[in-house]
């Protein structure tokens, strides 16, 4: 596994990955960090985008799988994951979040970086994390503040407003915990140990 820095991968995410990287980067960083993952974990990326997610997990030394709807080709994640010098660590898999193609309790993490509120079923797309999540694993939503919001409609005003996934479904006996930051909130979601 090659090792890099934190100020590398950091370095890495903001100079391929522009804006979103500099504001995803250090969240992403942190949050797989907390998860304390296994060198062989299976890690799903829900929402490829630029490849941001992936990347991060990726330039952590993890293979990860990612994937968006057959024909979105959202941003040039491809070559992306090339320019970082870790397209051997991640495999595209197109999927619909709110029906994905993976066995039940598949992943040890799941990761939907900025994705959630593109979809058009949220709440169905978290039905599918919370079935494909192993009972001991993570699942970890990044979803922009009403600060980044505004930073990401300085480009792009279209861009949809803040969601709160604790709003669209009942995730019950999984239980949510919040860790702000100042332009996503990560918002992990897990199962309780004795419920495992
Ligand atoms: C802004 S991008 C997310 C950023 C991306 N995770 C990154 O790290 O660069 C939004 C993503 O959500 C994906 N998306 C929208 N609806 C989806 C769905 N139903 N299932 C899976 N992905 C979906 C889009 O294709 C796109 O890849």
């Amino acid at each position: 596994m090659t090792k890099r820095s934190t100020a590398t991968i950091l370095n890495t995410l903001e100079i391929i990955g522009g804006n979103p990287g500099r504001m995803m980067g250090p969240v992403l960083l942190s949050a797989i960090h907390d998860m304390n993952l296994a060198t062989n974990a299976e890690i799903l990326d829900v929402g490829t985008g630029n490849g941001i997610a992936a990347m991060a997990v990726a330039l952590c030394g993890y293979h990860v799988t990612t994937g968006e709807p057959e024909g979105d080709n959202w941003g040039p994640w491809q070559e992306n994951v090339e320019n970082a010098g870790v397209a051997s660590l991640v495999t595209f898999q197109p999927f619909d979040a709110a029906a994905m193609p993976f066995d039940d309790s598949w992943f040890d993490a799941i990761f939907a970086s900025g994705s959630l509120h593109h979809m058009a079923d949220a709440g169905a797309a978290i039905r599918e994390l919370m079935r494909c999540i192993k009972p001991a694993g993570t699942i970890c939503i990044l979803e922009p503040t009403a600060a980044g919001v505004a930073m990401i409609q300085q480009d792009n005003a279209d861009h949809p407003p803040v969601l709160d996934p604790r709003d669209l479904v009942d995730v019950e006996p999984f239980e949510w915990t919040l860790k702000t930051g100042e332009h996503f909130d990560t918002y992990y979601l897990r199962m309780p140990e004795n419920e495992r």
